[in-house]
């Protein structure tokens, strides 16, 4: 069986793109998939109800599933059913985990083995085909787990914690595409260097003092630091409305913290809850479409 988790990140996402740390969680829900001897190669999808056939030059999953059996010459055809237990699209690492799943069952089904760093980087070509330039935290955050501070091109640094974090996640039902929002980024990268530049390095700074809290499980001082990251978000123009109302609600029924997580322009946002039972009452408030994770204990 392969599994492949969802992410979130707490801290960091975008300016991760440009070679600054952030800070992600695996979730324990994710993508779970199981490959056997078939009459042709075939990936199917559940529930989104997708058969999808490899074809290197074909849709972007079509890629993709080309991608991950073209390791493997010998073989006979296979079948591979995935089951995803995340909103796609949504900031949640949902493309990423389903490439660590299809990998790791193609390998079951081979008799392979290969460790989950290994794993984490067949996903990243499988990730490049969905988001262009991604910075690998999705693939990597996916295979590996935890809670780490992740930076591109540097090994992942797992964060230690003696409390666990009770989080809860909130999808706004906008499905934004992230590809999209790293570009306007980088646009406005390109036409106002100084302004984006100023507001990468304010997040650093955001990024190192979180890794600080975490290990020193001052959650009070990391839930102010998930609002100063939105702020930080927002002025980059990557929040909606609808994000912003439920940080707010979140924060009201209280959140020590909330910000937008992944992507942005729709997607999810995370609340930092004191406790199981305010995370529980927040995940209430905030309707069916959120779920409460705790990580990292
Ligand atoms: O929206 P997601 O789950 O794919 O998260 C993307 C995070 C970004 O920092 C915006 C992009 C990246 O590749 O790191």
């Amino acid at each position: 069986m392969g599994f492949g988790r969802g992410k979130v990140i707490l801290l960091g996402e975008h300016a991760v793109v440009h070679g600054y740390p952030a800070i992600a969680v695996g979730i324990d829900r994710g993508v779970v998939a199981e490959a056997s001897p078939g009459d042709e190669d075939l990936l199917i999808l559940s529930p989104w109800d997708l058969d999808v056939r490899p074809d290197p030059a074909g849709e972007p999953l079509e890629r993709a599933f080309a991608i991950a059996l073209s390791g493997h010459s010998k073989r006979p055809p296979l079948e591979v059913r995935a089951e995803i237990g995340l909103p796609g699209g949504a900031g949640l690492g949902c493309s990423a985990a389903i490439g660590v799943a299809v990998l790791q069952a193609i390998d079951e089904a081979l008799g392979l083995e290969r460790s989950r760093e290994k794993l984490a980087e067949a996903a990243y070509e499988w990730e490049k085909i969905f988001h262009g330039n991604p910075s690998g935290i999705d693939n990597t955050m996916s295979a590996v787990g935890g809670v780490a501070l992740f930076r591109k091109g540097e090994p992942l640094q797992p964060l230690r914690s003696n409390k666990p974090l009770h989080l809860v996640v909130g999808y706004s039902g906008q499905s934004p595409s992230t590809k999209e929002m790293v570009s306007s980024v980088a646009r406005q990268l390109e036409s106002d260097p100084v302004r984006v530049n100023k507001a990468f390095e304010a997040i650093d700074v955001l990024v190192r003092n979180a890794k600080l809290a975490i290990e020193a499980g001052d959650h009070v001082a990391l839930g102010q630091l998930l609002d100063l990251n939105h702020t930080i978000l927002s002025s980059l123009m990557l929040c909606t409305t609808k994000l912003d109302e439920m940080c707010q609600t979140a924060r009201k029924t209280g959140a020590l913290g909330a910000k937008m997580t992944g992507g942005g322009g729709g997607g999810c946002m995370i609340a930092l809850a004191p406790k199981r039972d305010e995370a529980l009452r927040i995940r209430e408030i905030l309707g069916e479409n959120a779920f409460v994770t705790e990580v990292g204990a």
